[in-house]
């Protein structure tokens, strides 16, 4: 029997539709360089793993494995709404925040939607838009200039903003480019939009913020009912491998969101995990220090080798060597150093490097000085 045209059956946004690209094949490259030889700085996980709490948590849930996880999250969502200081009604698990960000299209951005996001700005944004069949529009970024990354353009979002727009995705800090904006032009960009246009703010990175002009949008959504806040595990909390991210909103909002979840979108060591690296504020603070000192010292050492390095508050940076960096990246692969290529995000003459601990960042300068020179 012929197979159908699989692609025709599509529905049209699917059909126009790129897989996200999650960087090179990993686990082929663990298997090349094995023993932990491989340096992985392509993915911005955390190099200081999870709270020993955590762990102590997954391991206690092994005996429960047979049984569904709790698909109301009730203690972790407990945890959370004190840890916020908002209603538990406001909350809502997602596998990972990823999952969350595609609902939210899913949900409110309809084939006649418009979708707006910026330029540089995290690429699941456009993939959430066009999963949902939803037109997607691209705000122009800041310009390039002399401070080298292009941030989200505020004004020029809210210029993008037409009758049809449904949604506006923001990412603060921002994933590929390390840029944020102040709490304070966040809220003047959410006085600005229409009370019917739902506005994301994805804060994947806030918790290695060390600026004090930026704290949760949380603190936001009594003001405005619009706003829907994204957070997740993977990043500082080191637990991205358990899938655990949340959403914070009015809760009219999220009881809509909920009708699409899936029961048990988060598993069992997740929710544990997630609720005991939650109560460690102390290995978070940690992470928060040594991220911070980390990657100063990183963009340093990566400006004295010549190249242009954007300010950060994530635990990236975003490197511009002013060339073609496919080259460069490719031969940090054969010497086992991953980046992350930008050339999808039409950035060719950048990577983007996660900070590491400081052994894999002395590999990483170390493999850069014999590929540059
Ligand atoms: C800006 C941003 N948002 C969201 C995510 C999704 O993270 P997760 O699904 O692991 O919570 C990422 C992951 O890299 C990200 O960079």
């Amino acid at each position: 029997m012929p197979s159908p045209d699989f692609e025709a059956l599509a529905q049209g946004g699917i059909r126009r539709l790129r897989a996200y690209d999650p960087g090179h094949d990993i686990v082929a490259l663990r298997r090349k360089f094995p023993g932990g030889a491989l340096v992985e700085l392509g993915s911005n996980e955390s190099p200081f793993g999870p709270s020993p709490r955590a762990v102590q948590a997954v391991s206690d849930c092994v005996a429960s494995l047979h049984r569904y996880p709790d698909p109301l999250g009730s203690e972790l969502k407990s945890a959370l709404a004190t840890h916020l200081q908002v209603d538990p009604a406001r909350l809502m698990l997602g596998n990972g925040s990823h999952e969350l960000l595609m609902m939210v299209a899913q949900v409110f951005a309809g084939p006649d939607a418009g979708v707006v996001a910026s330029e540089f700005g995290f690429a699941v944004y456009a993939i959430a838009a066009q999963a949902a069949g939803a037109k997607f529009v691209r705000a122009p970024a800041l310009p390039l200039g002399s401070a080298m990354p292009r941030g989200h353009d505020l004004d020029a979002i809210a210029a993008a903003v037409d009758a049809d727009t449904q949604l506006v995705y923001l990412a603060n800090p921002n994933n590929p480019s390390a840029t944020w904006f102040s709490t304070a032009a966040l809220a003047t960009f959410l006085e600005s939009v229409r009370s019917d246009v739902l506005v994301v703010v994805d804060e994947a990175y806030l918790e290695f913020v060390t600026s004090p002009e930026l704290v949760s949008a949380v603190g936001l959504l009594d003001r405005f009912p619009n706003l829907i806040v994204t957070r997740t595990f993977s990043k500082a909390h080191g637990l991205a491998g358990l899938r655990v991210g949340y959403a914070c909103a009015h809760p009219d909002l999220v009881a809509v969101l909920e009708r699409v979840r899936e029961s048990f979108n988060v598993g069992t060591p997740g929710l544990a995990a997630a609720t005991a690296s939650l109560a460690d504020s102390v290995h978070l603070d940690s992470v928060r220090s040594a991220n911070a000192a980390e990657r100063d010292w990183l963009a340093n050492q990566l400006r004295l080798r010549g190249a242009r390095v954007g300010p950060s508050q994530t635990n990236f940076v975003l490197v511009d060597f002013e060339r073609d960096a496919t080259a460069i990246e490719a031969s940090l692969v054969r010497k086992g150093i991953v980046l992350r290529p930008m050339a999808g995000y039409g950035l060719g003459n950048c990577l983007r490097i996660t900070v590491g601990a400081r052994g894999d960042n002395l590999q990483l300068l170390d493999a850069l000085d014999q590929v540059l020179s």
